[in-house]
């Protein structure tokens, strides 16, 4: 009998903790289709909305990529490169509600018991677009869709009421979570920004509100290097350029460290992990951490566009790992989930050479009141 790859995660049963995020693999109703052709587990749609959306002339994405044997970081396609990172400024999905509505049903009619999960998006500055939420949010429910994500996280938008601008306010997060879940059905998950001091305040905000879930990360707020023989950005339009958001490779251990703080700080509550995976190593870090389904975009994008290699391969990684430690007692995901989130502490805490203490930068106890252990970073 071949391992039970299955997990159920606020709810939901998945039949792998493999989703596909929300992102260009998922901006069309053949593409979510081919998608679960592929073996995902999930689909988290390209975020929809109800304002306009028209995107910058030319290219969207790009992908940055070092050389093996020389320091150098370019866009520029060449033999023997490594993929770095993607960058991009792509906004929301440009397709209306309406679009999207009839697509999402026959998605759903097509693979009945695989989830959709709708990511959704409004502003923030007015009962209107709370209203904006709340209409998003039972149109896609009432397709069937099975869950919901918030984006509160997209790094590149003028409106400071939306997106990552809501992301790092945590009375925003607080207020757009409750008023989706007022009329959610289905569990609401929301996707936080990691472009903040610390994300914990914000994920307390979210939770505050309802939240089902904490989906991190999304891009990280970054600009594309400048060409040293032209002077102009890799990426621009009429040799201007804004802030976008940077994926793949490069963030797999800055997500992992926002994972880690918010698994720590809400051990109880669940997680998707995003951020720099294409192998089940990759993903393994994040369940370990404390994440019940793990989600990809950039690696999924250079293969096929929807990633049937990547897919293919984790479910052959979790398989072989599960069948490997068996022995162990890990038959099923759900028990790796937050293994090692305990290794995780303050510098205070690791083993110094030759017994000698370190009080974490603070002078020795003597005339120091407070033992070394409540000295860490303090709960928020
Ligand atoms: C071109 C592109 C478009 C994206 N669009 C969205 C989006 O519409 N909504 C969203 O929540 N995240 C969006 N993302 C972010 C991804 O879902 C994901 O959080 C991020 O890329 C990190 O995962 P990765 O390292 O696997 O790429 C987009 C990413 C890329 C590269």
């Amino acid at each position: 009998m071949g391992a039970d790859l299955s997990t159920t995660f606020t709810g939901v049963r998945f039949q792998n903790p493999f989703l596909l995020s929300s992102a260009p693999p998922t901006e069309s109703e053949s593409n979510i289709l081919r998608a679960f052709e592929a073996g995902w587990g999930g689909v988290v749609t390209k975020t929809i909305g109800l304002h306009p959306v028209v995107n910058v002339t030319g290219p969207k994405t790009k992908f940055l990529r070092a050389d093996a044997d020389s320091p150098h970081l370019s866009m520029k396609k060449r033999p023997g490169a490594a993929l770095h990172s993607s960058w991009n400024w792509e906004l929301i999905s440009d397709k209306t509600l309406d679009w999207w509505v009839p697509r999402l049903g026959r998605v759903k009619k097509a693979f009945p018991d695989r989830p959709l999960v709708a990511s959704i998006m409004a502003g923030s500055g007015n009962d209107t677009e709370l209203r904006h939420w709340q209409t998003l949010a039972a149109a896609c429910q009432d397709e069937g869709c099975d869950a919901l994500e918030l984006n509160l996280s997209c790094p590149h938008m003028d409106r400071q009421d939306m997106g990552s601008n809501i992301g790092k306010d945590r009375a925003l997060v607080s207020i757009v979570t409750k008023a989706v879940k007022e009329v959610a059905r289905v569990p609401v998950w929301a996707k936080l920004t990691p472009s903040t001091t610390d994300i914990v305040v914000e994920a307390r905000g979210a939770f505050l509100g309802g939240a089902d879930a904490i989906s991190s990360s999304n891009t990280f707020t970054s600009l594309p290097l400048l060409d040293a023989e032209t002077l102009e950005f890799e990426i621009n339009v009429d040799g201007l350029v804004s802030t976008g958001g940077l994926g793949g490779p490069a963030i797999l251990p800055l997500s992992l460290a926002k994972i880690s703080e918010l698994t720590q700080a809400f051990p109880d509550k669940s997680f998707s992990g995003i951020g720099g995976i294409s192998t089940f190593e990759h993903a393994l870090n994040y369940f370990l951490l404390g994440c019940g389904t793990v989600q990809v975009c950039t690696a999924a994008m250079l293969d096929s566009a929807i990633g049937p290699n990547v897919i293919r391969l984790l479910n052959q990684g979790l398989a072989r790992f599960l069948e490997k430690h068996a022995d162990k007692g890990w038959t099923r995901v759900d028990e790796l989930v937050g293994l090692r989130r305990d290794r995780v502490v303050s510098q205070s805490r690791i083993r110094r050479p030759d017994e000698k203490e370190y009080h974490g930068g603070h002078e020795t106890s003597e005339g120091y009141a407070v033992a070394p252990e409540e000295i860490e970073t303090p709960r928020r």
